[in-house]
């Protein structure tokens, strides 16, 4: 694995692969974190009108702005322009202190597309990028947690972080960061005791917070503008409930539950033991191999498919030269191989190569040549080669070096 992405942001990606930090840690990066975004970028989406509501995001002290103060929906009574940002709106609410948030940029912002892709590729896990922005002397959010992990990418200015140990060990979406919920101790040392790491995260820098940790940044006399990579990772209560779908797909656990089940402890009881016994019986007969095939596939499908251009490389696809397309393994979310054929998971769909093309795509996918087409055709012969190199294209896994998608 080449580690094009992580190796920015890490300085030992594979050991990072192997066994991510369990504690917050800043790392060096490297000047490709400074290239991720700039503050005009920013600027150029909301001005040109590539920025809407609930994507878009303005918030002070974790309170947020009104929709309808800072959308076109003041101005326009037309359905797909109301949620348009309104850059004057927004403007306003800057200067009054508060903090811009971009959601899923990965899906729109074509450098962070790429490197969040790649990013997910080289982790095994989805990842999306958002980007913050905060005037100087501001605060976004207070303390919170997140239910993922993040790389959090300085890319303008500098941001002061405090960080606190984890109130919810390993929290999962279904414990969104709470204030009510917190015991006594954790209220007292999050308002009351010292952090424990602070951090003054600049431009350049990566700081990463494990899922759970709790964190808040603020400004100083500098603006900040920082990307957080989103690593969601699958968990054991994803795999559980996976299971557990696999198992609604044998019909033996669709039926109803006796009426008024709930009625009594008694009542419910049986309920809940008979169905346990049932899936306990289940599961000890469970088909591991079937099992297994059904918990990677839905996996894969939490990937955003392929990224491909649906004119110029599908629809003319077959046009022009094929001298400058690189193989692109990232267009992939994972490959699996059995007798003499190549299944590649491509999130929401997946490409099957047989015979001598499968062994080639398998060596292209892990070696990543520099020099896609030459190695098709010599492997494959001229017209081979060549009708290869298009379908990897056409797949998403292949893409021309001109273009930058
Ligand atoms: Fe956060």
């Amino acid at each position: 694995m080449k580690y094009r992405a992580l190796g920015s942001l890490v300085d030992d990606p594979q050991k990072f692969v192997e066994q991510p930090p369990l504690e917050p840690r800043v790392f060096g990066g490297s000047s490709a974190v400074l290239e991720l975004l700039t503050t005009a970028e920013i600027d150029e989406v909301i001005a040109r009108g590539g920025a809407r509501t609930p994507g878009l995001t303005l918030a002070q002290s974790s309170k947020p702005a009104p929709t309808t103060e800072i959308t076109l929906v003041r101005f326009s009574q037309e359905p797909d322009v109301r949620d348009l940002a309104d850059p004057l709106g927004v403007a306003e609410y800057l200067q009054a202190g508060y903090s811009l948030t971009l959601n899923n940029l990965h899906r729109y912002h074509e450098r962070l597309g790429r490197f969040a892709e790649r990013l997910g590729y080289e982790l095994a896990s989805p990842v999306k990028a958002i980007s913050f922005f905060t005037p100087p002397g501001a605060q976004a959010f207070t303390q919170h947690h997140d239910t993922a992990s993040n790389f959090i990418c300085q890319t303008e200015g500098r941001k002061l972080w405090r960080l606190y140990r984890p109130a919810v060990a390993n929290p999962l979406d279904r414990h969104p960061w709470s204030w009510t919920t917190l015991s006594e101790e954790d209220r007292a040392r999050l308002i009351d005791g010292p952090a424990d790491m602070e951090v003054l995260l600049e431009a350049g820098s990566v700081l990463w917070i494990p899922r759970g940790w709790i964190h808040a940044g603020v400004t100083e006399d500098d603006l900040s503008l920082h990307v957080s990579f989103r690593v969601e990772t699958s968990t054991e209560h994803w795999l559980t409930q996976t299971v557990m779908d696999w198992l609604a797909d044998q019909r033996d656990f669709r039926q109803d539950l006796p009426a008024g089940f709930a009625a009594s402890p008694e009542l419910g009881r049986s309920a809940v033991k008979s169905v346990l016994e049932k899936m306990v019986d289940q599961l000890g007969e469970t088909d591991l191999p079937a099992v297994t095939e059904y918990v990677r596939n839905a996996h894969f499908s939490r990937f955003i498919g392929p990224r491909m251009r649906p004119i110029t490389d599908v629809l003319r696809g077959t046009e022009g030269t094929l001298d400058d397309v690189r193989i692109r393994p990232e267009g992939a979310v994972g490959h699996s191989w059995e007798n003499g054929v190549l299944r590649v998971h491509l999130g929401s769909a997946e490409r099957i190569f047989e015979g001598p093309s499968a062994v080639v795509v398998r060596d292209l996918l892990v070696e990543e040549p520099d020099d896609l087409l030459a190695t098709a055709v010599a492997r494959l012969g001229q017209a081979d080669g060549e009708r290869l190199v298009r379908q990897l294209a056409a797949s998403g896994l292949a893409v021309r070096d001109s273009q930058t998608w």
